[in-house]
C-alpha cells in the first residue's frame, strides 16, 4: 500500500513554525494507572506553560476514546493501536509546533518505548504519575475500581490487567508523597531547557 505514496515536501518547515512559535515542540507523556492523577497534573502544567505563552495541546484517553478512538476496546491489542493512534497524532503536532502533553494509561513497555522511536529520543518526555492501585481505588473518582471488583469491567489496568511499570521515566511523580504543586514545578523546571530554541 505504501508504495505508491510519495511524500510532499511543504515550503514552511518545522524549524520556520518553532522560530515563529519561540519555542521548541516536545511531548510531554504521563503514564500511570486509571485515577493516578496524571489528567489533573497535565491541565495544571499546561496552563503554566500557556500563562508563559506557549503553544501547547493536551490529548486525553477519556476523551480521545469518545471520539477518534471510540472504536477500540480496552483489550491488549486495542490499547496498543490506542497508543499508536495517539503516537501518530502527536507527532503530527510536535511537526506543527506544539508542545503536546498525552495523558494515557499505556500501560505497556513496548507500546511506550515505540512512541520514543516514532516522534524520537530528543522530543520526548516520559512522565510517570506513580500512585498505588491501593490509593486509585480509596480514591475512585469515577467509580470505576468498584465496578471491576464487581465484575463489571474487565480488564480493569491493576486489578485484571497489568501496568508495566517504567524502570527508568524521565520524572517521576509519587502523589502520595508530593504535593500536586511541587509536582507541576518539577515538570516545568525540567521541560524548561528543551523548549529553549538552540540558537537562543
Ligand atoms: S490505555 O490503556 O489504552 O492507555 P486510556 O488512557 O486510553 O487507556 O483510557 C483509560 C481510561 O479509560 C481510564 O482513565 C478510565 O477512565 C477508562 N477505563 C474504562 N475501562 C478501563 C479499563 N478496563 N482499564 C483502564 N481504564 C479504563
Amino acid at each position: 500500500m505504501k508504495k505508491n505514496i510519495i511524500p510532499h515536501s511543504y515550503q514552511v518547515s518545522v524549524a520556520d513554525r518553532k522560530k515563529v512559535n519561540k519555542h521548541n515542540s516536545i511531548l510531554l507523556w504521563f503514564t500511570g494507572l486509571s485515577g493516578s492523577g496524571k489528567s489533573t497534573i497535565a491541565n495544571l502544567v499546561e496552563y503554566e506553560l500557556y500563562k508563559k505563552g506557549i503553544k501547547t495541546y493536551t490529548l486525553d484517553g477519556d476523551n480521545v476514546r469518545k471520539g477518534l478512538n471510540s472504536d477500540l476496546t480496552f483489550s491488549p491489542q486495542d490499547r496498543t493501536e490506542n497508543i499508536r493512534r495517539i503516537t501518530e497524532i502527536a507527532n503530527l503536532m510536535i511537526d506543527a509546533g506544539l508542545v503536546v502533553l498525552a495523558a494515557f494509561v499505556s500501560p505497556y513497555k513496548k507500546d511506550r518505548e515505540n512512541i520514543k522511536k516514532t516522534v524520537k529520543d530528543v522530543n520526548f518526555v516520559e512522565i510517570y504519575i506513580n500512585t498505588s492501585v491501593e490509593e486509585c481505588e480509596r480514591r475512585d473518582v469515577k467509580g470505576l475500581y468498584r465496578k471491576a471488583r464487581a465484575g463489571e469491567i474487565k480488564n480493569m489496568t491493576g486489578i485484571s490487567a497489568p501496568y508495566e511499570t517504567p524502570e527508568n521515566p524521565d520524572i517521576e511523580i509519587k502523589t502520595e508523597e508530593e504535593s500536586i504543586e511541587d509536582s507541576v514545578t518539577k515538570i516545568i523546571d525540567f521541560i524548561t531547557p528543551k523548549l529553549k530554541l538552540s540558537y537562543e
